[in-house]
């Protein structure tokens, strides 16, 4: 088969087209022929060793993807040949080989099925995005109801799941984007207001266009000199859920803006759930898409030989997410 291997963990830079033996699946394993697979910074940070996960190497890269159940291995009874799956967020693609290659081995339960209304795209690039976005969401225990969910990054996968799921559970969302266009977009898709992080007054315009309600919960994608921004329009018992940092270091933290309004911050991590939660979640994360009629966002498609233009193009910032076609 023909695969995109890692040889080192020196940087995405290093990515190669080859051909490599096809995978063969272990106990409790199938083989998937791999019809889209999705982009992750994830897949970034593992290459530049900035991840937790230690692939053997050559590795091959791709959390998310979608595709045709081509084999079974032992133990296997719940699938069979044909079955159209997507892989749920588990090791692939961090400590195991991943989706970008045209075959990949993945464990049975790491599978769910595509619900039926969806597009092949729409379902391969969705698991690890609106999981992340629903722990971020959820890991506070239930908001008021009417609450404010500010998101940075919005217009990224975990934006763009965040504004899907926050306005499905009924709360007001604000997103931050550095693009007119792609603020117009999230507006379209559920934001009931939008603001260009650059713009040296946003927070001013935010706080004005809240009075006089604050933000409850921020979930933040970029970290950088954005969060101590961000903090500073949350009201009482604000919480700030943070899931990435696009935007490097956070500097000059002056931790006594956390005091008088009892705020919190806590990390999300979608990796660190048991499988078992994970489909419990993903369940929640469809009835909620299901009752708004949202889909998942599908930006760009690019064909499989260019997955470093893929990247490329991810670095510079998408709306939602960005696929890779790969059979
Ligand atoms: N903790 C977890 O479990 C978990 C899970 C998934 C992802 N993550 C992390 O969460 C972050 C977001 O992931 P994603 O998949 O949504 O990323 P993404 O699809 O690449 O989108 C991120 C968005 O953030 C904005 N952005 C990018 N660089 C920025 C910068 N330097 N300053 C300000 N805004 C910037 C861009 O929006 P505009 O161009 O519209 O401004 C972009 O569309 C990443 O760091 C990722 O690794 C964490």
């Amino acid at each position: 088969m023909r695969a995109w291997l890692l040889d080192d963990l020196t940087g995405i830079g290093g990515l190669r087209l080859a051909d490599v033996p096809d995978p063969v699946p272990r106990e409790g394993e199938v083989i998937l022929e791999v019809h889209y697979a999705a982009l992750n910074p994830a897949d970034r940070y593992l290459a530049d060793r900035q991840y937790p996960a230690k692939p053997s190497l050559p590795h091959i890269l791709g959390r998310d993807g979608m595709g045709t159940v081509m084999q079974l291995g032992a133990g296997v009874t719940d699938l069979k040949i044909g079955d159209r799956r997507a892989i749920l967020r588990g090791d692939v693609g961090g400590d195991r080989p991943g989706a970008f290659a045209q075959r990949v081995a993945v464990p049975a339960k790491s599978l769910v099925e595509i619900p039926s209304d969806w597009t092949e795209q729409e379902a391969a690039g969705a698991a690890l995005v609106y999981l992340t976005a629903y722990q971020a969401l959820t890991m506070w225990g239930p908001l008021p109801p009417n609450s404010v969910v500010l998101v940075t990054g919005a217009s990224g996968g975990v934006g763009v799941a965040a504004v899907h799921l926050a306005s499905a559970m009924g709360y007001s969302v604000v997103a931050l984007s550095r693009s007119p266009e792609k603020s117009l977009r999230l507006r379209q898709i559920g934001a009931a207001l939008t603001f260009d992080p650059g713009q040296p007054d946003w927070r001013q315009a935010a706080k004005a266009a809240l009075a006089p309600r604050r933000v409850d919960l921020a979930i933040d994608n970029v970290g950088g000199k954005l969060l101590p921004e961000v903090i500073d329009t949350l009201g009482n018992l604000g919480k700030v859920s943070i899931v990435g940092r696009l935007a490097g270091p956070v500097p000059n933290f002056n931790t006594a803006t956390l005091f008088f309004r009892r705020i919190r911050l806590g990390g999300v991590a979608a990796g660190a759930c048991t499988n078992s939660e994970s489909r419990e979640a993903w369940r929640e994360v469809l009835a909620l898409l299901s009752r708004s009629g949202a889909r998942p966002q599908v930006d760009r498609v690019f064909p499989f030989e260019e997955l470093p233009q893929a990247f490329e193009h991810l670095a510079q910032g998408p709306m939602g997410k960005v696929l890779l076609k790969v059979v």
